[in-house]
């Protein structure tokens, strides 16, 4: 599945635009990881654009949220790998993360999240005002954004990336985007 096919599936199933932003933040994130790191792209950038395509299908069932996108995948042919990362990505489903692709998915996924809120504290409300330093001060205070899970924007260390390199990775990653994502 290419980049552009991956896009066109996940509006087919998300209304929401937020929703979609935080798809197409993971989606630069993990390209930015797999390059950092050696990996397929083009297949990190699709797995991190449609690891929530079922959210809203899901929303009143959080712990089937990831099987009905697997489904969705395997039926477009997706490779196991893929699929294996967005089941794990959900919690929920105790699917252990084993692969450097699982660890990158969830930490991408999630910093996402702790750095839309810092943006949404800077006086201009923009991504450009956004030091990844001031994103790693926020995430050691548990009264921000709380619903962010900081252990799993700490696997990153699972992939050999510090946490303040990851910080400034995502942040720039998000930065090259910052008009899709309205920040
Ligand atoms: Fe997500």
């Amino acid at each position: 599945m290419t980049r552009n096919e991956a896009l066109t599936l996940l509006r087919e199933h998300l209304t929401n635009e937020n929703l979609v932003r935080h798809c197409l933040a993971t989606e630069v994130i993990m390209a930015a990881l797999a390059e950092r790191l050696g990996k397929d792209i083009e297949k990190w950038r699709v797995a991190g654009l449609v690891h929530d395509l079922d959210f809203e299908e899901t929303k009143d069932t959080p712990d089937q949220h990831g099987l009905k996108t697997v489904a969705v995948l395997e039926e477009k042919g997706l490779d196991p790998e893929t699929l294996q990362a967005v089941r794990s990505h959900n919690e929920a489903l105790g699917v252990p993360r084993e692969s450097d692709f699982d660890h990158a998915l969830a930490c991408a996924e999630t910093i996402t999240g702790l750095i839309v809120a810092t943006a949404l504290v800077q006086p201009d409300k923009k991504l450009a005002s956004v030091r990844p330093e001031s994103v790693i001060k926020r995430m050691k205070k548990k009264d921000f954004a709380r619903s962010v899970n900081r252990d799993a924007i700490r696997e990153c260390e699972m992939l050999d990336i510090p946490l303040p390199d990851f910080a400034a990775l995502s942040v720039q990653a998000m930065s090259g985007i910052a008009g899709e994502l309205g920040l």
